[in-house]
């Protein structure tokens, strides 16, 4: 049974990031989400917010798990017992801090490797703080993100 972690912030959580997890369930049996609380930044929703918005994003995918996680990424994944960690590429700038951020883990350990999955085309250019700017301005973000965090960003920037 092959399972890995699929870190980020997701907040939110995009089709671009809908897309990567699409695409590791592919290749892995089970998939943990797992959100970094970074204490010093000020997200936009909760980690309430975001695990619940995930996880109505996969409705009846048994094969994943959304969960929080403070401190290293490798700590966590050493200690859920997961070896493997996807990280989505959209261009070639992402590939130079994944770059730095995989080899800066594997010198913390090597109990735990990085497989890379390029996002889709169409995602390319998709982040959650575009995607946050442009809800805060009135715009359409549908194309950007799925029902569920639609939903979420319309009702709070509506006003
Ligand atoms: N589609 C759309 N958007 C994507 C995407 C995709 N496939 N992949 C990434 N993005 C966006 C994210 O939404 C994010 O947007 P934002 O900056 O506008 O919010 C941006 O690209 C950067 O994403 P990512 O590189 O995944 O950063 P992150 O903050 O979401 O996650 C962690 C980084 C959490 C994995 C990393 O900071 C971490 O491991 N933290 C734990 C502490 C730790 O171990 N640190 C040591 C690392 S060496």
């Amino acid at each position: 049974m092959r399972r890995a972690l699929y870190p980020g912030s997701f907040d939110p959580i995009t089709k671009g990031h809908v897309d990567i997890v699409r695409r590791a369930l592919d290749v892995v049996d089970e998939l943990v989400i797992a959100i970094a609380v970074n204490i010093r930044k000020t997200p936009t929703f909760s980690p309430e917010d975001r695990v619940q918005m995930i996880r109505e994003c996969f409705p009846g995918e048994a094969r994943i798990t959304v969960a929080t996680f403070q401190g290293l990424l490798v700590d966590y994944a050493r200690e859920q017992k997961i070896r493997t960690v996807v990280r989505g590429l959209r261009a070639v700038s992402d590939f130079e801090f994944e770059f730095q951020m995989a080899s800066m883990n594997r010198r913390l350990t090597d109990e735990v490797d990085f497989i890379f999955l390029m996002t889709s085309e169409e995602h390319f250019f998709v982040s959650s703080s575009l995607v946050r700017e442009v809800a805060i301005n009135g715009g359409d973000v549908s194309d950007f993100v799925p029902e569920p965090v639609e939903r979420r960003l319309r009702a709070r920037f509506a006003s």
